[in-house]
């Protein structure tokens, strides 16, 4: 096993009508004022925005509203809230929704701290030294974000999904009550299914060495992600699955399954982060392009592990098999599984590859990912 620094400081409340602890939560951590970050429009049909309204105000907690937060969180949304955090001079961030929500609510909390532009972070120019706390119920189960250090903005302007990582932006506290997540629709219940299975095996391929707990505890999380998308897909209300797959999930990003082994890195986000700065497709959906192209490209390159995660998850005997029921099982679930299903032309391909090498320079995978190879891996998308 390789050495590792382990930390995790976020506290997780999870169960039934968690999210109506709140306003305790914050008043016993002396916050006065949050600036309340959430999407577009789910969590008022839901009525949770009424329920947390009911649950601030009972505890005097003051809150300003920063509400619109679109999925594949762009700059400019996120520089508002942060002008808002500013004036109001809030105490905190209280981010109620799915990944987008909780990480421009991160990057109001980087941005609130410091008098420079938060884009900045992102180019990894600068360190973060502070940010505000950072308070999350979840709606939508899949990032990770709610127990991570992360965050993943668009610059709509320059076309680039970057992020940001620091260790003063996991979350204090986050309220995971699974009965939240029963409004998923099929198709993001899908795309979470892909995403979580998408963090957990980057480093246990890519990675030189991954030590046989790690092994488990991945192929672990992977069947669980599956059974309970497919029980979940047919009964949209089952409170076993819905919170045994939000845990799998949070699991799944929150630092634990990467521990130990050697090497590895993010290579199939980078590339999806190009699709979704582009085409602002939903993180899920280039994923499940990617993955099976990536995995095509690289499985020569780690045949053992892909023939251990053939056998381990489908029960098939050759890597080129197990990757060929990984693609059908994104197929089955409902998420694209290549360029053209998600309506992108292969004439695109410079454009993409020209974007991917962008991310690859900052995230220092540019050695190892250059255009040739990315133009290669992307013409396996194709189909
Ligand atoms: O905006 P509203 O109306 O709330 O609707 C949202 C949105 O349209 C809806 N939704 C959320 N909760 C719901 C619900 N609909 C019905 N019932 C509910 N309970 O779902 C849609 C998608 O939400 P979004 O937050 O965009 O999805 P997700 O959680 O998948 O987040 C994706 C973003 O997170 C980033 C992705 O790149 C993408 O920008 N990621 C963040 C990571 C991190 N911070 O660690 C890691 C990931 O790899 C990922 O990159
Ligand atoms: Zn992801």
């Amino acid at each position: 096993m390789e050495n590792f620094e382990f930390y995790n400081p976020t506290r997780i409340i999870f169960g039934k009508e968690a999210e109506k602890k709140i306003g305790k939560i914050l008043e016993k951590d002396d916050v006065e004022r949050v600036l309340f970050v959430y999407g577009k429009s789910s969590i008022k049909e839901t009525g949770l925005y009424d329920r947390i309204v009911k649950a601030l105000k009972k505890e005097g907690i003051e809150f300003i509203e920063h509400g619109g937060v679109k999925p594949n969180p762009v700059l400019s949304h996120t520089r508002e809230g942060i002008e808002k955090a500013k004036k109001h001079k809030v105490d905190a961030i209280l981010a109620v929704g799915g990944g987008s929500v909780i990480d421009e609510g991160k990057t109001i909390a980087v941005g609130t701290k410091t008098d420079k532009d938060v884009w900045d972070f992102f180019k990894r120019n600068k360190e973060i030294k502070k940010a505000l706390p950072i308070y999350v119920i979840l709606t939508l189960a899949a990032t990770g974000s709610e127990m991570n250090g992360f965050a993943v903005i668009t610059n709509e302007e320059t076309q680039e999904k970057l992020s940001i990582s620091s260790e003063h932006i996991f979350p204090r506290v986050s309220i995971l009550n699974p009965e939240l997540t029963f409004t998923v629709s099929a198709k993001y219940q899908a795309y979470a299914a892909v995403d979580a299975i998408a963090h957990v095996i980057e480093h246990y391929f890519s990675g030189s060495y991954c030590p046989n707990l790690q092994n488990r505890f991945v192929e672990g999380l992977i069947k669980t992600v599956m059974e309970t998308t497919e029980i979940i897909l047919k009964e949209q209300k089952n409170y076993n699955a819905r919170a045994e797959f939000m845990w799998a999930a949070t699991l799944a990003l929150n630092g634990l399954a990467k521990l130990g082994i050697k090497g590895g890195s993010f290579p199939n986000h980078m590339i999806a982060h190009s699709l979704g700065a582009i085409y602002d497709l939903p993180h899920g959906a280039c994923l499940s392009i990617v993955i099976p192209a990536w995995m095509k490209w690289y499985q020569e390159k780690n045949l053992i592990q892909f023939e251990r995660f053939a056998k381990e998850i489908f029960g098939v005997n050759t890597a080129t098999e197990g990757v060929f029921q990984l693609k059908e099982w994104f197929r089955k679930i409902g998420a694209p599984v290549s360029l053209k299903e998600a309506g992108i032309s292969i004439g695109e391909i410079d454009r993409i590859v020209d974007n991917a090498y962008n991310i690859a320079k900052v995230w220092q995978m540019e050695k190892d990912y250059t255009k040739e190879v990315l133009t290669e891996i992307i013409k396996n998308a194709n189909d």
